[in-house]
């Protein structure tokens, strides 16, 4: 019997697709994501299982995917492989607004669920641009950060149990709801952040977190990211205040956003190195606003501030946050531009963007990265001023450039996107060898045939 016809009578209530249907359908942010052969959308955890025990017998490879808009191919699909789209999975089970829990299915997004939690006065504590197409699992097998990663953890840190389904079609049911469990091996790590390769996440318990009341936004531009530093750690000292975002934007970047925006020069302090986006919380609008500008004013000398604004209005704010968030900015200037995702350790970040401006310019004179990110864990994204794709060895220089000595010093040469198809390669040259070779075993061991989202992240 054809594949699709036998799909079709083992799940008969549930959409699926074939390769026509897929041509003629937005694919997401990368076009590889509908190359797949057909897509199947179940509903719920034992229609997963049904899926994946189809495909696991007949050695078909399946690829899971929540929003489309990862950024390293972590979703990418070729012919032969079927899509397992989580966006049938897309219910919040329950909200325990006294326990601070969460129970959502992996295709929920990220936007759904913070609507849902502020009706309770609370937040999943974690928050990207992309939170109206991210879904839970999908940030869940990457390991996503965002905003307020430095606050909050990274998603790794908001999981408190976790349901996948492995290669083989049982159920890992780990759905715990309690911080505190000591019980051994905690598996559940093994699925965050494996973009898919190890199984397909299907249910989550999250932790929640209270909201400030009101959160108020700054602009401030510095001389660097050090004077930027200091101006973040003088309010993540105040215990009336809670800081609530520390984004950094180097002047290209800025420039490119402000040009692409249409913004007014003069509108913004647009005149500086490197512009920080702030947000502060507090109980009321009025305190968080009267606290950005007083904790300014006591640190502006001493950071070199060369000028700021406290946004006044909802509008206002919404202005700036998107000079900081409509990276599709980039993309429309310099179509598949190079991209990278790194994390830089400590106060290193000033040395860091000065070192690869000058590598990348031996490498083109024209070269002249973006660089912005969240500044309080010092993960920076970088694209360079190109349209893409760029020969294979050059985009291998390119990574030396952006990648040597990160190990070394601490920090990593992929923080939030994943490594997908993206950077498998980089992962091969600058992850640790014992690492890479464990990694090898434990997808040997829980997926031997291969089938779960193969070729990502790991080589077989
Ligand atoms: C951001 C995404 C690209 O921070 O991670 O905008
Ligand atoms: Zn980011």
């Amino acid at each position: 019997m054809p594949l699709l016809p036998s799909l079709r009578t083992l799940l008969p209530n549930t959409p699926i697709w074939d390769a026509g249907e897929l041509a003629s359908r937005d694919p997401g942010f990368d076009a590889r994501n509908f190359g797949a052969s057909a897509l199947v959308r179940p509903a719920d955890t034992a229609s997963v299982s049904t899926l994946v025990t189809f495909c696991a017998e007949r050695g078909i490879a399946l690829v899971p995917q929540g929003g489309r808009t990862g950024l390293a191919g972590g979703a990418a699909t070729s012919p032969g492989q079927i899509i397992c789209d989580l966006g049938g999975l897309a219910k919040i089970e329950e909200i325990d607004p006294f326990a601070r829990v969460a129970i959502v299915q992996a295709g929920v997004t990220l936007g759904a669920l913070q609507e849902a939690c502020a009706l309770h006065g609370l937040d999943p504590g974690i928050d990207l641009a992309a939170r109206g197409s991210a879904t839970i699992g999908g940030m869940v097998s990457t390991n996503a950060g965002g905003i307020m990663a430095f606050r909050n953890g990274t998603m790794r840190q908001r999981v408190l149990g976790l349901e996948a389904v492995l290669p083989d079609g049982r159920v890992f049911s780990d759905l715990t709801r309690v911080l505190k469990t000591s019980a051994g091996y905690d598996l559940k790590h093994l699925f965050i952040g494996a973009e898919g390769t190890l199984g397909i996440v299907t249910r989550l318990a999250l932790r929640l977190d209270p909201v400030a009341g009101a959160s108020a936004t700054a602009l401030v531009g510095v001389p660097d990211a050090a004077s930027a530093q200091r101006i973040v750690r003088h309010f993540l000292g105040q215990t009336s205040t809670r800081l609530a975002a520390a984004e950094i934007l180097w002047r290209n970047f800025a420039s490119l956003m402000q040009r692409g925006l249409g913004y007014a020069p003069g509108q913004l302090p647009l005149d500086a190195p490197c512009l920080l986006l702030l947000g502060l919380g507090a109980d009321t609008m009025e305190a968080a606003r009267a606290a950005l500008e007083d904790g300014l004013a006591a640190i502006w000398e001493e950071a070199g501030v060369i000028d700021g604004l406290v946004a006044s209005s909802e509008a206002q704010a919404a202005a700036l946050w998107r000079l900081r968030e409509e990276t599709e900015q980039i993309e429309r200037a310099h179509p598949m531009a190079p991209s990278f995702d790194v994390s830089v350790p400590g106060g290193g970040l000033d040395a860091y963007v000065a070192r690869i401006e000058a590598g990348l310019k031996t490498l083109d004179a024209t070269y002249a990265p973006y660089v912005y990110g969240h500044l309080a864990d010092g993960n920076l994204h970088i694209s360079i001023n190109c349209a893409g794709p760029v020969p294979h060895d050059r985009h291998e220089a390119i990574e030396d450039v952006l990648y040597d000595g990160l190990r070394e010093a601490g920090g990593s040469f992929s923080a939030e996107h994943g490594v997908g198809l993206e950077k498998r390669e980089a992962y091969e040259r600058h992850a640790d060898p014992v690492k890479r070779d464990l990694a090898r075993m434990i997808k040997g061991l829980i997926d031997p045939g291969n089938v779960m989202n193969p070729g990502k992240v790991v080589k077989m």
